[in-house]
């Protein structure tokens, strides 16, 4: 057993996508999260500024004394998951490329035609192509980047033209020149716009990583023996900058989550000042 929070990243708020699935699966363990919303977006970035910032927020996490870092962001596990293993050899590191590619290997038939969208430096990368295509040749797979996804989504631009004309603009030609049945979202923050992409696309089918990290991080506590019990630590949530929106996105994203659950989750506590100490 080990009561320690787990401890998550994300360059803004894409990452908390990934807590309630973690809060419905494995309702013991505790989060401290950290949201670089001074700096996001990171994915237009190079990918040596990525590997600074990350590794800046990896040892915050690690003076924190969590027990598992889970990079919730594709961007930094795209780039930088090697260098964190690197640097806190102690602590299991969890990206979320490789699961999610795991699961399309596992659960995708022959010939799918299968879309990755991220930001341009997952892209770039094609990490996402050289996982699944490490497991599986028999798919189709086409990758585009939509880099004002993330931008409108931390403005709070969500339900509404603006981002159902951009989802427009970067995929019409993507999914329906590529004849595409199945659409990954490569980037955390993209679950948050997902049920315009199923309004737009009925016809696609939508895998996220979000929840399918839930999944890998299970397995390695259970392995190392590290699941928690009975904890009484507090989840808390920084950001670098503590914007209104990023408030407003955690109402909007713990929406679904039950009451009792969000009660204690809303019981944050962002130290500004703790975090100013990084820069
Ligand atoms: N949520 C991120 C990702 O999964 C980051 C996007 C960004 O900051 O550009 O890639």
């Amino acid at each position: 057993m080990d009561n320690r929070p787990i401890g998550f990243f994300d360059s803004g708020l894409g990452g908390l996508t990934s807590i309630p699935y973690l809060m419905n699966r494995l309702p013991e363990e505790k989060v401290i999260y950290f949201g670089d919303t001074a700096r996001t977006p990171y994915g237009s970035k190079a990918v040596s500024t990525i590997r600074r910032f990350s590794a800046e927020i990896a040892d915050f996490l690690v003076q924190c004394n969590v027990k598992m870092i889970v990079i919730a962001c594709n961007t930094v596990s795209a780039t930088c998951v090697e260098d964190l293993r690197k640097r806190f050899p102690e602590v299991p590191v969890v990206g979320i490329i490789q699961p999610s590619a795991e699961e399309v290997a596992r659960a995708c038939a022959a010939d799918t035609r299968i879309g990755i969208i991220g930001t341009k430096v997952t892209i770039a990368s094609h990490a996402y192509r050289e996982n699944i295509e490490q497991l599986r040749q028999d798919l189709n797979i086409f990758e585009t980047a939509c880099p004002a996804f993330v931008p409108l989504i931390e403005e709070g631009i969500i339900e509404n033209e603006i981002m159902d004309m951009t989802i427009r603009y970067y995929m019409d030609d993507f999914v329906r020149g590529n004849d595409l049945d199945t659409v990954i979202l490569g980037c955390t923050h993209y679950p948050l716009i997902q049920k315009n992409i199923s309004r737009l696309y009925p016809e696609l089918r939508i895998i996220n990583p979000s929840s399918i990290v839930t999944g890998r991080i299970e397995r390695i506590l259970t392995e190392r023996n590290m699941l928690a019990s009975g904890s009484d630590f507090t989840n808390v949530f920084y950001a670098s900058d503590l914007s209104e929106n990023f408030i407003n996105m955690i109402d909007h994203i713990f929406a679904d989550v039950d009451e009792d659950k969000k009660v204690k989750f809303m019981n944050f506590d962002l130290e500004k000042e703790k975090i100013n100490g990084l820069y």
